[in-house]
Order: structure tokens, then sequence, then C-alpha cells
């Protein structure tokens, strides 16, 4: 298996031996690094790290990871660079490509990372865009895998918004591994027909399925994995708060539903999660809507099911291996 050179845009770009590849990869690197063994074969090099939306997963997961491996790493904030506002991507990519051996993108459509890959001579890697995650689909298929010891067969619902980026990823991941999907929400909140599509076919090859339900109790029953993540996304409008909270509230993942699931059944969350009001959104929702918490029960977050930091400790031995794997 060879990933040089190769840029990390979405999953549905890899075959399911590439993804194992890689999980094979980040889990190796994982236990070297728990042994404290060093892996810092890309001494020499420098990586881009552009930002045009907020994190804190990310950001840290790419810059640790870049730091054992011997990368050197520049991190562009959300205000800090020409891009966009007085530099094209097809610039930026061409001026970084020179100074780089590999850029990581996140922002705002697709598109936009794919014009970045297009005119890059170096890798590029999506960071996270409205319509993908694909970094955060390695941590959580590691995190499957480490759980249950196999992912094909494995059943996972997503509950939410699942016509965005986390929907869309998990659809398309558990579609590549022959997982079992289940977007469990709102009809309107299912992920785009075209794409589901495109993941039955997919299923249809590996032995997976994809399912789309409204039934909150038929779409979580005896699941392995139960999933959700925040129901308004990095750059939605303020003013979608209300809709999305009447919307999406029959499918919070309570205590029932994890009963429901059964005892083996583990939860995951992306993150950042309103599970409480700590948070300045949380406790203004809060106070708005009279509730204290949000797409997941602080209960459930907080119980022996939820393997949420599990997941989030993933995302930097799986980006360390998006990066050793392509450069
Ligand atoms: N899960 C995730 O991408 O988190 P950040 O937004 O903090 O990077
Ligand atoms: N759907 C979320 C994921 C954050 C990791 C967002 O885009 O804000």
């Amino acid at each position: 298996m060879n990933l040089k050179g190769r840029d990390f845009l979405k999953l549905l770009d890899f075959t399911p031996e590439e993804i194992v590849y890689l999980l094979d990869l980040a889990a190796e690197l994982k236990d070297k690094k728990k042994k404290g063994i060093p892996v810092d074969t890309l001494r020499g090099k420098n990586v881009a790290l552009i930002f045009e939306k907020t994190s804190t997963r990310t950001r840290c997961a790419f810059e640790v990871a870049a730091h054992d491996l011997g990368l050197g790493t520049t991190y562009l904030d959300p205000a800090g660079s020409q891009i966009g506002k007085k530099e094209s991507i097809a610039d930026t990519a061409r001026v970084l490509s020179g100074m780089y051996e590999g850029i990581e993108y996140r922002g705002f459509g697709q598109e936009i990372v794919e014009e970045l890959a297009k005119y890059s001579s170096v890798p590029v890697w999506n960071g996270l865009t409205n319509e993908f995650h694909p970094t955060q689909m390695l941590a959580d298929l590691l995190t499957i895998r480490e759980q249950f010891g196999r992912l094909k067969g494995i059943k996972l619902t997503y509950m939410g918004d699942a016509r965005y980026n986390m929907g869309n990823s998990l659809m398309v991941a558990c579609a590549k591994m022959g997982m079992h999907f289940t977007a469990c929400t709102t009809a309107k909140y299912f992920p785009a027909e075209e794409l589901v599509a495109q993941c039955k076919e997919i299923a249809a090859q590996t032995g997976g399925s994809v399912t789309l339900t409204e039934d909150a109790v038929a779409g979580t029953k005896d699941v392995d994995v139960i999933y959700t993540d925040v129901w308004v996304s990095m750059g939605e409008p303020d003013d979608v708060w209300e809709e999305r909270i009447r919307e999406l509230s029959p499918y919070q993942v309570t205590a029932q539903i994890m009963k429901n699931a059964g005892e083996k059944a583990i939860f995951m969350h992306c993150l950042p999660a309103f599970h409480d009001l700590k948070t300045k959104i949380g406790a203004e929702m809060g106070e708005r809507f009279g509730i204290k918490e949000m797409e997941v029960t602080d209960e459930v977050f907080e119980s022996p099911q939820s393997r949420v930091f599990e997941e989030a400790e993933n995302r930097m031995h799986s980006i360390k291996a998006v990066m050793a794997a392509t450069l």
C-alpha cells in the first residue's frame, strides 16, 4: 500500500483496503506513542494548517501529531491570512506548495478544499468542511474497532442533523467498511438523496446497509453505536437554533435511547457537545428555551457507555497516520 502524495479530502476517494491501512497505521502509531517509541521520520519537512473555522481537537491533533513526526507547523487562523479575501484559493495553493510539504484546510464548502488540492503540488488534508469531516471518520472507526474488535457488521445509528458533515461522513464511512448505518431523525434532516444512493451502492458491495428512519425506537433498537453531533454547525446562522431545537429534540440521545440500544452499545460524539449549561451557547439556549441539555443528556455523556474522550484522543493518532502515509 502506498498513499504517498495522495490528498485526503473525503473517504469516498479511498478504498476499504486503503482505509484499513490508515487505521492499522494509526493503531501502530498509537501503540508506539504509548510505549514512548519516537516516530519522527519526517524531520525537516513543514506543514501549513489553515483554519477558516475555529477548532480545539483538529488543530491540537494536527499540531501534536506533526510535532511527534518531526514536522514544523504554521497555524493560519480564521482571520490571520489573505485567503479568500485578498488571494484566491488557487494562488494560495501555489504559494504554500512552494514552502510546505503538506496543507491542512478547515473551512466552508467542500469545493474549496477540492480546489486547493487541484492547484497544490503537495498533499492537502480536509480538516472539516460543511459536507465532510474525513479525519474525524478515521478516529471514529479506530474507536469502534478498539471497542468491538471489528468494523464489518457493526450497527451505527446517527441521530440529529444527518444532512451535514458528520451525518454524511458517517454514512460514507459505514458503507465503505461494511457497517449498517441508520440516520434516525426527522426526514428534513436526512442526508441528500444522491449521496444516500451512492452509499447504498457502496454498501451493496461491502455487505453494509443504509437506512433512513424517523422512528427513534426502531432506529436505535439493538444497535452497537449511537452517534450524535451539535444541532447547529459552525457557519450556520444563529437564527436557526429555535427551529433546530424544536425539530430535533425528539432525537436527543437519552438514557432511554441507550437502554433501547442495549448494554453493550456505546455513545459517540465528535465534540464539542451541548450536554449541560457550562458553555456560553448552552447557557444562552437554556435561558431562551428552558432546556438544560441539547443533542445528548448529561447523564449519557458522562455514562460508562460514553467513548467521547477516547474518540477525541484518537483524532491525534489517526491524523498522524494520514500525514505519515501521504508525506
Ligand atoms: N471534532 C472536531 O473536529 O473538533 P474541533 O472542532 O474542536 O476541531
Ligand atoms: N457539525 C459540526 C462538527 C464539529 C466537529 C460543525 O460543523 O460545527
